[in-house]
Parts: structure tokens; sequence; C-alpha cells
């Protein structure tokens, strides 16, 4: 707001900006003056960048094929050895990123080596009259027609190429879910094998736990007797298997009917698995008695069956029954009375029918 020549100020509601008189002197610059590229003057440059964006489209291919090949001629067959696993998870790896690269990168240097590049403005307005709609269509036209595909056979054969098998590793790995994992996450190497009851034992050594040495506030990461991980093959069941084995004061403890018998003057042990989507849960913390899942921080309260207090996860871990056995090592007394692992797919469905049966 300005002042008048006395001093008063003016209230006349115009506004005064500084250099308002000069706006009108600016001109549009308009657009940079357009510098041919290579290939537009050089036929070779252009076949040659023509070639290049099909031998990128054929890496593309290439990397598609490697990965149907790794996938289906790996057999792992039960041959789940690390040195098997890493490998076809390496050329898995390897062939999605050439398939992905190849599209990606062919497409930009087609479009920066090859397609005009000559920069026009229009106005644009609403689409209303057939008339209109024929101008539009006519303006795709051209711009398939600039982009040179039906000219150049060679790009479009190997971008179709590309294109079409592209899909094929998320169609099989989207196929590797495969049925609904009932059976699979159901049973774990925990139940008893002809009667005997199968002892905890340390993560990775092997060697079984003894109540005595598990005092309160410890934590131990746990797998069944006999599984460690030198034995080839064994990743599978290993990792339905992993338990955490925690001891608390027997009093904060609060066990639901049928469940009394499950922990072990105060040890309880619960399945490592998240049950939002599988991540090990690693963290405990003592003070609180609460397990922590660092992938989404979930979070299960031990002193309430691992009920789920904080975070995505929508069920508790399941629990193991333990007791002791002669010799004072900690045993399960059975397998997971649930399935662990997450909860994705229908495990109400899993529940209630083993209720039924
Ligand atoms: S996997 Fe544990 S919170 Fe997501």
């Amino acid at each position: 707001m300005g002042n008048h020549s006395d001093g008063s100020p003016d209230t006349s509601g115009t506004v005064a900006r500084a250099g308002q008189g000069e706006v009108d002197k600016f001109q549009d610059p308009g657009l940079p003056p357009h510098r041919l590229r290579l290939a537009d003057t050089d036929p070779k440059a252009a076949k040659r960048a023509e070639r290049q964006v099909a031998a990128l489209f054929g890496i593309s291919v290439v990397g598609t094929v490697v990965f149907i090949i790794s996938y289906f001629a790996i057999d792992l067959g039960g041959d789940t050895s690390n040195a098997t696993v890493r490998l076809q998870n390496t050329l898995l790896g390897l062939g999605t990123a050439f398939a992905m690269l190849g599209i990606g990168i062919g497409i930009v240097h087609w479009a920066r080596a090859l397609m005009p590049d000559h920069e026009v403005s229009e106005l644009r307005h609403e689409i209303r009259t057939e008339e209109d709609r024929v101008a539009a269509m006519a303006i795709v036209d051209e711009i398939v027609e600039e982009t040179g595909i039906k000219r150049r056979p060679l790009i479009r054969n190997t971008l179709l190429g590309a294109v079409a098998l592209a899909p094929l590793p998320a169609l099989a790995i989207f196929g590797d879910l495969g049925p609904r994992p009932d059976n699979a996450l159901a049973h774990t190497m925990w139940a008893p094998e002809d009667g005997k009851l199968k002892r905890l034992s340390r993560d990775p050594d092997g060697t079984p736990i003894k109540a005595s040495d598990v005092t309160i506030g410890s934590a131990f990461h746990v797998i069944p007797e006999g599984l460690n991980e030198l034995e080839e093959g064994k990743l599978n069941e290993k990792a339905k298997a992993v338990v955490l084995l925690m001891r608390l004061d027997p009093a904060s403890l609060n066990p639901s009917p049928g469940r009394e018998d499950w922990a072990y003057n105060g040890i309880v042990a619960y399945s490592k698995i998240c049950t939002h989507v599988g991540c090990p849960v690693a963290l405990y913390e003592q003070q609180t008695h609460h397990l922590l899942c660092p992938c989404h921080q979930s979070t299960f309260d031990l002193t309430r069956e691992c009920k789920v207090i904080f975070g995505p996860a929508s069920r508790p871990l399941p629990q193991l029954p333990i007791a002791v056995d002669d010799e004072g090592y900690l045993v399960a007394t059975s397998d997971f009375k649930e399935p662990v692992g997450p909860s994705y797919w229908e495990r109400d469905m899993h529940e209630r029918s083993n209720n039924n049966s």
C-alpha cells in the first residue's frame, strides 16, 4: 500500500509493484534452436543406433531366457544346500535384471538417438466433436510414425520379443506360491518321532539346553536337536522350526485354559517366525518382556502368550509346548498346535477343519 504526497496512507486499493511497467518489454524467448544429432544426418550412424537398440532388446530376451532356464533347469529336488540355492538365486537375479534393464535402456536409447527430438508446443483444448477425435487420432498416428517403428523392423521385432517374454519371470514367481501352505507350515520337526520327544538345542551349534541353563532374563535361539547348519537339505525344515526360548518370573505368565503346562518353571518357547510376513523375530526386551520383529516393528507380549500389542502382525506367535526330560533337558512335548509363519493365507479355515476332524 502506497502513501499520498502529504504522507497519509493510500486507501484506494491499488498496489504498486516494482518494475510493473516493464513487464511487457520481455519477449517470449521461444524454443532453443534445434540441434541435429549424428543419426539425423548420417544414415550409417542411424543404422548403428538401430542395431544398438535391437541389441539391448536382445539382451532383455537373453535375460528372460536365463531366468527361465535357471528356474526350471536347476532342479533343487530337495537339494537346498547353500551353494545350489545361491547359484539359482544369482542366476534368477541376473536374468531379471538384464530382462528389465535391456528393455528400459533400449527404449531410452531409441528415443534419444533415433526418435524425432524437435520440441513443439501447441495449445490443448477439450475434445468435443468428431472432428476433434479424428484430429487426435491423426496426432497419435503421427507419433507412431515418428517413432519409426514401422520403418525399423529390427527394433520392432526385438522389442516385441523382449516385451512378450518379460512377464514370464513374474508368472513363474507367482506360480511358485503354489497351493495354500496348510501342510507345509502346520508341521515342523518338533513333532515327536516314534514317541521320542525332541530336545531343544542351541542354534547353530546344536547342543541341547538344560532348564538350569536358562536364567531369568536370558533368551536362546533354538532348533530341534539333530538339526544344525551343516546338514544339507534341511534349510526349509530349519526355517520352520526356529524358536525363541526365554525365562520369566512364572508369576508374570498368564496361561489361558489348556496351556497351563506349556511352560516349564517360567521358561517359554515361541516360534521365531513373525506372523506378519515371516521375518525372524529376534529382539527380546527383558524389562518389558516384549519380542520385537525388526522388519515392521510388530511387538508381541510374552506375558500374554505373545499377543500382538503393536504393528501389522495379526496373530500371536505360536507357542511350543515344553517340559523337561529325565536328565533335565528341555523337550518339546508336541509340535506347534497351529501353523507357524505368516497369516496371508486362510489359517482360520485350516484351524476350523482341524477342530472339526
Ligand atoms: S514381518 Fe514382522 S512385522 Fe512384518
